[in-house]
């Protein structure tokens, strides 16, 4: 027996979803199940708000829509995106293209026919009125995400099994008409219907299919998207995402219930970040960072590795590139600041270990590579919050996965954030009330740093500091590390 299989044991259905803001490694572990446990893959929430990575042999793929085990689809393997998630079709096909080009079939992918579909209104009132953070929103991805999930509520979302009954979409989008007054229900089936041509071999009633693999005794992994905290229900409101993406809204998102499901979150360690506006207690440089990151554009990878790097970079250039979405250029550009954040660590963990907290957000950015897989903006950086995290595993659950320590190698020291200080109080239970999050502050304790664990397989190899605070994060968690994840490649990987 495997040591995967010998951790999961006789459990049948296993979810990966994240236990913070997002941006955990769901990708890295979807893919990971996907290669070496599940026969079925499937996702139940959010749209291409997600962006999920999987590093192969120095490979990158990001994906937004499709799972991570799309891949594995020629080893017969089944991917399903399911009832819970919002498509934009224009993406979703796109990645078809992609993975067309290099001859990856996806042969057996199941697209859900009560998924909702995304429309280029939703996403014209979301860059309206949620993108901007600089215009008072909460700076999402301008997906449309939100008014998609808005109408669905409101029941006048146009689901997948519609588009291929022109009554009922007209029906659904004539309802709609009261919050978009302006739409024109022609265009909209106009633009709609050549993307739901070419989905339509693979709509299925992905709930009783699912029933089906469950019942053959398949093997079946749940890829989360997003973050407990951004969940609609647990997560920061109102700055969060508009699904659930919890253990169990993973599971509802694909039909089926959560307490038949084994979960595991992720939690970066011992650092995290968040992306967007919102409170974030243990934020290294706290409001100054929130607006620097706000900033996006403005302050993405390029401007922090000019004025914080020292490197010669022509911004005026690489903001012509940006207007002109010239693509090849921009991903030339940013390989060379990566190569050159790679091949200059001292540079870097200097900041880190600069005694600035701002400085040291930035330099953590710069180590984890902490740039948005979705909209490149700069993610937000902090010490892992463990009052989050007790918090987190009482929704989702104790098994925990780690990710993304050895980042943090070669550092003179790092934190733990175990409290919030609430006038003279001290706080061990999280509240995702704004107004408390913005008034505590966050008490941390510190550890000594550690050396270079990049690619370490072994827990008892893993330095005594290290160990010294996961064993604190699961006494003050309740939670069981199962995984520690050592680098981005699948191999990187300790299962403990
Ligand atoms: P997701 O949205 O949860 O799938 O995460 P993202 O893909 O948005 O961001 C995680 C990033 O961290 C990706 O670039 C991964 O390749 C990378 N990654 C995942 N695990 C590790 C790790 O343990 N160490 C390092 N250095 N990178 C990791
Ligand atoms: P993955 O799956 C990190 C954040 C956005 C914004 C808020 C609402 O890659 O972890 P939305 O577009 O959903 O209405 O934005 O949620 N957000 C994410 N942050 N990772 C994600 O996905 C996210 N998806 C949405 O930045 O703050
Ligand atoms: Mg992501």
């Amino acid at each position: 027996m495997s040591r995967l299989e010998d951790m999961v044991k006789d459990k049948q259905i296993i979810s990966i979803v994240c236990n913070q803001w997002g941006d955990t490694g769901k990708g890295k572990f979807s893919d990971y199940f996907a290669a070496n446990w599940a026969d079925v893959i499937a996702r139940g929430t959010g749209g291409n708000n997600a962006g999920h990575t999987v590093v192969i042999n120095g490979k990158k793929r990001i994906f937004h829509l499709l799972p991570a085990g799309i891949i594995y689809d020629k080893e017969g393997k089944t991917n399903i995106l399911g009832n819970g998630m919002v498509l934009d079709l224009k993406v979703l096909t796109e990645e078809m293209d992609e993975l067309d080009k290099e001859n990856i079939p996806y042969n057996n992918l199941m697209i859900s026919d009560r998924a909702n579909v995304i429309l280029p209104h939703q996403i014209e009132k979301d860059q309206k009125k949620n993108k901007s953070q600089k215009k008072g929103g909460i700076g999402s991805t301008g997906r449309g995400i939100g008014p998609a999930y808005g109408d669905k509520i409101l029941r006048h979302g146009v689901r997948v099994r519609d588009l291929f009954n022109r009554d009922m979409m007209a029906k659904r989008l004539e309802k709609a008409k009261g919050y978009y007054p302006d739409i024109n229900i022609d265009d909209i089936i106009s633009y709609i219907e050549p993307y739901a041509e070419r989905i339509y071999p693979f709509v299925r009633n992905t709930i009783a299919e699912i029933h089906k693999f469950v019942n053959k005794g398949k093997k079946i992994s749940l890829e989360g998207a997003q973050g407990l905290l951004l969940d609609i229900e647990f997560g920061t409101y109102p700055y969060v995402t508009s699904s659930s993406p919890s253990a169990n809204g993973t599971a509802s998102g694909v039909g089926l219930p959560g307490s038949i499901v084994e979960t595991y979150g992720i939690a970066k360690f011992p650092y995290m970040t968040r992306v967007g506006g919102g409170p974030f207690p243990s934020e290294l440089g706290e409001d100054i960072s929130e607006i620097h990151c706000a900033n996006d554009l403005d302050c993405d990878i390029f401007f922090e590795a000019k004025e914080y790097l020292g490197m010669d970079i022509d911004l005026s250039k690489i903001r012509k590139a940006q207007k002109e979405k010239n693509k090849v250029l921009l991903d030339k550009k940013e390989k060379e600041v990566v190569d050159y954040m790679r091949s200059n660590p001292e540079k870097v963990i200097g900041l880190i270990d600069s005694s600035c907290p701002f400085t040291q957000g930035v330099g953590i950015r710069m180590m984890g590579e902490e740039y948005g897989a979705t909209t490149k903006r700069p993610r937000r950086t902090g010490w892992t919050d463990l009052v989050a995290l007790k918090y987190a595993v009482g929704i989702n659950g104790p098994n925990l996965i780690l990710t993304k320590a050895d980042v943090l190698g070669e550092a003179e020291e790092f934190r733990l954030c175990d409290g919030y200080n609430d006038g003279d109080n001290i706080v061990k239970t999280f509240d995702d009330d704004e107004n408390f999050l913005r008034r505590i502050t966050p008490k941390f304790s510190t550890y000594p740093g550690y050396q270079n664990i990049t690619g370490e397989t072994n827990y008892g190899n893993l330095p005594p500091s290290l160990k010294e605070s996961i064993e604190y994060l699961e006494s003050f968690t309740g939670g069981k590390v199962a995984m520690i994840s050592t680098g981005p490649e699948p191999q990187q990987t300790i299962i403990r």
